[in-house]
């Protein structure tokens, strides 16, 4: 009978890490796995704009009337804004609210499927644990060009762009916009620029995941890269999400972005996409996005949220540096300085599976086999114990 031939699905690496820490009673545990902003308390607070501004909606809002297919169009303008500037792509944009960039990545690869069914969408070695999983469920070929340098713990250009030479016009090419997740390692301003040439050369579609803007090198200059691009190719598609920028996490407010040859034809893709929204999940949930719409609006609100992700990115950096420099202390060698170099959240560092393990059972510090630990996840204190139990099992 149907159901009765459904086996347990697998359980997520990551979330099942966070369920091991929390059932872990050693009072000194720490969690550097799931991909969450954490202050030095280890809290996840309500970011302060975002309090303000839901306190503002709740006088505000008079109905709970559906908003529409493509969510708050208000917060599409203003979202394209932040991604796409100034740039003359933005006169061929169209955007479509959706639940979360997970959201905008699925509808995005649907509406791919809908037009070439047998492409391939290509994602950076290592990329986000979710990327194939989506690309494939949507019925998409998967491969991946080679990114991360396991020696240098940097991009590879030159292996990279050797991979990417072999797409063509029925190819997609899937980039992480800034703070890649989960190495760390960022493409540079000149491989953005080889990867655009690229992309006029060869015809692929480029499709940027830009899930951290701000967490980087600032709000702007972390998609320096991506709008480069943007201005010098036909088409692109563009996946953002508000879960981290606005700690927005369970309200689920992403967008996916259509650029293509001219507005008319990017909105009759948008109009596909609604097509498959509609028959997925009808309409994006709402709160998000209304805050993220006034937040943006309101110069006030704008400047108290710019400030708390510049803390958030100092705080990230500065722990960068705090862990770089302790392990190159502790060492005597610069081999962990790459730590520092990287962007985001998040770093690889190189380890086994076998070392993290390790890391785990006898050390009490929580990262995914993968070796990608959540720079967040620390607290300052932590910083010394870390370095020290990281350099045992490496033995360095
Ligand atoms: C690279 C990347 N893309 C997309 C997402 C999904 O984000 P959202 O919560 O907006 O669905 C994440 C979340 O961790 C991510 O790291």
């Amino acid at each position: 009978m149907i159901l009765d031939n459904l086996d347990a699905a697998a359980a997520d690496p990551i979330l099942s890490l966070s369920v091991a820490c929390r059932a872990d009673d050693r009072a000194h545990k720490i969690d550097l796995g799931i991909g969450v902003y954490r202050d030095n308390q280890g809290n996840t607070p309500v970011m302060q704009a975002i309090k303000q501004a839901e306190a503002r909606l709740l006088e505000e809002q008079s109905s709970k009337v559906y908003v529409g297919m493509p969510g708050n169009e208000s917060f599409n303008a203003a979202m394209m804004d932040l991604l796409i500037g100034e740039g003359e792509s933005k006169a061929r944009a169209v955007g479509v609210q959706t639940p979360g960039a997970s959201g905008a990545l699925r509808m995005l690869a649907d509406v791919i499927k809908l037009s070439a069914p047998d492409a391939t969408v290509w994602l950076s070695d290592l990329s986000y644990a979710n990327h194939a999983p989506i690309m494939k469920t949507a019925g998409l070929k998967v491969r991946y060009y080679a990114y991360f340098d396991t020696e240098t713990k940097l991009v590879n250009s030159q292996a990279m762009l050797a991979d990417m030479s072999q797409a063509g016009a029925n190819d997609v090419v899937l980039l992480h916009g800034c703070c890649h997740n989960p190495t760390g390692a960022d493409l540079s301003f000149e491989d953005w620029q080889a990867v655009t040439l690229l992309a006029q050369k060869q015809g692929f579609l480029p499709f940027i995941d830009i899930a951290y803007q701000g967490f980087g090198d600032g709000m702007d200059a972390d998609v320096a890269g991506f709008r480069y691009l943007a201005e010098r190719v036909d088409s692109y598609l563009v996946a953002s999400s508000c879960s981290k920028n606005f700690g927005l996490y369970r309200e689920r407010t992403g967008l996916a972005v259509i650029v293509g040859k001219s507005l008319e034809q990017s909105n009759k893709i948008k109009s596909r996409l609604l097509e498959c929204a509609r028959s997925t999940y009808t309409m994006p949930p709402d709160h998000g996005a209304a805050l993220v719409d006034m937040i943006l609006r309101d110069q006030a609100l704008k400047q108290t949220w710019l400030d708390e992700v510049d803390a958030m990115r100092h705080r990230v950096q500065g722990l960068r540096e705090q862990l770089a420099g302790a392990l190159r202390e502790k060492s005597g060698n610069p081999h962990f300085d790459f730590i520092a170099q990287h962007k985001g959240m998040f770093s690889v560092l190189g380890i086994t599976p076998e070392q993290a393990q390790t890391l785990r059972q006898a050390h009490a510090i929580y990262l995914v086999d993968s070796g990608r630990i959540n720079l967040a996840g620390m607290q300052e204190a932590h910083i010394d114990y870390i370095a020290e139990k990281l350099l045992l099992v490496t033995a360095m």
